[in-house]
């Protein structure tokens, strides 16, 4: 399996939950490490570009407001199949439907507000790190 860097975001709910920790702490205990990471409140001209691909969608300015209610953790995640991983752990869009155990299932609330986002598949990861860490492929852990 290769190694891989995925985008993880801790969404503004999750992080008004305090729970930065302990949604880290699953990352890492799955054998991911962090390699970047900042706590930011984002711009609503960020929201919309990173976003761009769902601007067509009817949740579209939900999922903007939403993501501009307060600071969102971003971190870059590395380690053996990165990409899949976190999405394993993070569990289904809709919290409802998410596994047991997973973060969404855990840390939740509703399809709005669901904790975590996390890059799809290699070619948006790797637009989607570089949105927000242009450079950071220089280094490795
Ligand atoms: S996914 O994760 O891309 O496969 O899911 P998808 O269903 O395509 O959803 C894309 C992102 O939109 C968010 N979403 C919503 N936000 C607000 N309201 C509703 N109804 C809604 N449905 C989906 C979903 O959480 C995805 O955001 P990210 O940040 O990528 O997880």
């Amino acid at each position: 399996m290769a190694i891989e860097r995925t985008l993880s975001i801790i969404k503004p709910d999750a992080v008004a939950k305090n729970v930065i920790g302990q949604i880290t702490s699953r990352f890492e205990a799955a054998g991911l490490k962090v390699v970047a990471a900042k706590l930011v409140q984002l711009s609503r001209a960020e929201a919309e570009q990173f976003y761009g691909v769902h601007r067509a969608r009817p949740f579209f300015k939900d999922l903007v407001d939403f993501m501009l209610s307060g600071p969102v953790m971003i971190q870059v995640l590395e380690g053996e199949d990165a990409i899949a991983k976190n999405r394993d752990l993070m569990g289904a869009t809709d919290p409802k439907k998410a596994a047991p155990g997973t973060i969404r299932a855990d840390f939740a609330d509703s399809i709005d507000a669901n904790a975590v986002h996390g890059s799809d598949a290699p070619e948006t990861a790797a637009a989607e790190v570089a949105f927000f860490f242009a450079g950071l492929n220089v280094y490795s852990r």
